[in-house]
């Protein structure tokens, strides 16, 4: 495999909220299901790409604390693409030297997935050529509500004093806590919202909104995403010299 070639100007992570598979899927007289088919499959590129963009860390939105209001039929046809997908990346992903973590509440999820989960990140912790992190039952609420309750107990159990309770010791109960902040958020589908994604850790990332739909999304519209981002002036609050 070709050497990581770090683009100093570049993102270093990448977070995607990846839309638009229902629509794509209906513009073409077919059910919704095969949209998210046709998603899964651009997930493979996208992780094979970010070496050559520079991109170290990519995390990817695939379901939604909120996306249970979806009808029992669509859940269960994700919930079984997720289990089939993992089944047949694994290996290709580990090959390719990714660690693959999860986010987001696994307890809710079907007990094969939570063990398919586990495995695939068991089978990847030494690898370290590109991060991907999936948020599957994932809400930046859900997330924050969940973090409050742990650290509540540290402290109820004086194991913490609430004056030592600051910003990096709160972003240390996150799920995300392993992880660098999203330096560039990119939504496809055209939809220009955040939807409850990781909403702590992109204070300060920049945003892409794009028109295409996530099964559109080849390497090459990644690239001119990420190229994009190299032209942008971060501030963080500060005024530049
Ligand atoms: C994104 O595509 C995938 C998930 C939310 C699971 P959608 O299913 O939201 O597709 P649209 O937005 O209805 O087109
Ligand atoms: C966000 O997309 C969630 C994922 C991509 C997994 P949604 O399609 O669920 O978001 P809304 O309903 O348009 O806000
Ligand atoms: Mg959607």
């Amino acid at each position: 495999m070709s050497a990581v070639e770090i683009n100093p100007e570049g993102p270093n992570h990448v977070a995607i909220i990846m839309d638009g598979n229902g629509r794509w899927a209906t513009q073409r007289g077919r059910p919704r299901l095969f949209g998210h088919q046709a998603g899964a499959k651009r997930v493979r590129q996208a992780v094979e790409t970010c070496p050559s963009l520079g991109v170290k860390y990519l995390t990817i939105f695939a379901f939604s604390t909120e996306n249970w209001k979806r009808t029992q039929s669509e859940i269960a046809g994700l919930m079984a693409l997720f289990r089939r997908h993992i089944q047949r990346e694994a290996n290709y992903l580990h090959r390719l030297g990714t660690r693959v973590r999860f986010i987001g509440e696994r307890e809710k999820l079907d007990i094969k997935l939570q063990k398919l989960m586990d495995y695939l990140e068991k089978l990847t912790e030494n690898n370290d050529t590109t991060h991907l992190t999936v948020a599957l039952n994932y809400g930046a609420r859900d997330e924050v509500t969940r973090a409050t309750k742990r650290l509540a107990v540290e402290v109820a159990e004086k194991r913490l004093r609430p004056e030592q309770v600051n910003t990096e010791v709160l972003a240390s109960f996150l799920d995300t806590y392993m992880l660098p902040d999203p330096d560039l958020v990119i939504r496809t589908s055209g939809e220009a919202r955040i939807s409850n994604f990781l909403l702590w850790q992109s204070a300060y990332a920049e945003y892409e909104f794009i028109d295409t739909h996530w099964p559109d999304f080849t390497p090459d519209v990644f690239a001119s995403v990420v190229n994009r981002f190299g032209g942008r002036d971060r501030r963080y609050g500060a005024v530049k010299a």
